[in-house]
């Protein structure tokens, strides 16, 4: 495996240090939770080691979300990052062929680039909603093609795939005997009223993968999941995280379980701060003079761009956004796209603080652009 560091990782916000950052519009979570929020109980636990499957109990509690999925379908893991890993681990090699839309997630496209298998993007473009053209997806399969890889709600656009795409993107995953990966990271997080379907209980094609991280405000537990219909792979998968870690910390499988029974009251408060936020953002970008977006409709985080006809100087606006406006926001070659657009999140700050960071990153966008 040829392993690089990703710019998303090099340039983060835990990495520069929270505090430094006074106000965070990089971030693609929710605002993190503190222990004491949590009224948790853990003097009981004993620090073993556990279930490797995961604790039966949260298993069970996250398959009941789904319609036609047992508990002994849910795999809890190490994060979505590490259930990531493990599928891309166990399905591709040298030998075999990937697709996987971008922009994306880093993990989703590096982790098979260092395996070193073939990789075909489909572009989603900004002048399309970022949509993936199915048509595309359909002209690049191969005979070796073992994954199709989708992200939704996606990272870094916000953008909800939609269901009658999904559906035949399954539909082609079984014709072609591959399978559907469905990144669904940021999925309880929506911003309309429409629920987002349940599509792993439809095909044993299909692997879905969640975490704590994005919309409970956990993501120091590291913990996620993955669920797939399909035995065979499933035990492959729980081989693969014998072999990286034998089994979760215990810690924070108790923490996620003693969380998750009340993950609907804390959802209601998120969603609080998140639609606020989101209502402020959409006025925001109403015929700003500089940016133009494609809406999200799930998640956390948006794609702005600056618009094509302006000269626009990055450097001076990234180094000065965080040096002198105290705000910080993912720039777009975090995506491998252009610095012109980048990600920026609408979940993590407190109402009156997203309100002053937007005031901020709309002096620093005046400031870099370009006179001719
Ligand atoms: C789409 C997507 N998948 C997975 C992850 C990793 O999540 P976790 O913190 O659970 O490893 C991220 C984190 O940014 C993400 O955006």
């Amino acid at each position: 495996m040829d392993y690089k560091r990703m710019p998303i990782e090099v340039e983060s916000p835990e990495m520069i240090g929270y505090s430094n950052i006074p106000f965070n519009l990089a971030e693609s979570s929710v605002t993190d939770l503190r222990f004491k929020d949590l009224d948790l109980n853990l003097d009981d636990l004993v620090i073993a080691y556990t279930d490797h499957f995961g604790k039966p109990e949260l298993r069970a509690l996250l398959a009941e979300e789904h319609k036609n999925i047992a508990a002994s379908e849910v795999l809890l893991t190490p994060s979505a990052a590490t259930a990531l890993f493990m599928i891309h681990t166990t399905l591709l090699n040298v030998d075999s062929h990937l697709i996987v839309v971008k922009p994306n997630y880093g993990t989703n496209i590096e982790t098979p680039k260092a395996i070193g298998c073939a990789v075909d993007y489909v572009d989603l473009k900004f002048e399309d909603g970022y949509c993936i053209d199915v048509e595309d997806v359909k002209q690049k399969i191969k005979p070796t093609t073992r994954l199709i890889s989708i992200t939704s709600p996606h990272n870094p656009t916000g953008t909800i795939v939609p269901e009658e795409t999904i559906q035949a993107l399954i539909a082609l995953a079984e014709e072609r005997g591959c399978y559907l990966l469905i990144d669904e990271t940021y999925k309880f997080l929506q911003l309309t009223e429409n629920t987002i379907p349940d599509y792993v209980s439809r095909s044993k094609q299909v692997i879905s993968v969640c975490s704590f991280s994005k919309a409970f405000g956990l993501p120091g537990i590291r913990l996620g999941w993955l669920i797939t219909k399909d035995a065979a792979l499933y035990h492959q998968l729980l081989a693969a995280k014998e072999q990286i870690i034998i089994a979760n910390s215990v810690v924070d499988e108790e923490i996620a379980f003693q969380f998750y029974k009340h993950k609907n009251a804390f959802l209601l408060a998120t969603m609080e701060q998140v639609n606020a936020n989101f209502k402020t953002l959409q006025t925001f970008m109403a015929e700003h003079p500089i940016l133009e977006w494609v809406e999200p409709n799930g998640g956390v985080v948006c794609f702005p761009r600056v618009k094509a006809n302006l000269r626009f100087d990055t450097e001076k606006f990234y180094h000065r956004l965080l040096a002198e406006y105290a705000t910080f926001v993912g720039a777009g070659h975090w995506f491998d796209e252009s610095d012109r657009s980048f990600r920026l999140g609408f979940g993590y700050l407190s109402t009156q603080d997203f309100k002053e960071a937007l005031v901020r990153l709309n002096s620093c966008l005046e400031d870099a652009i370009v006179n001719a």
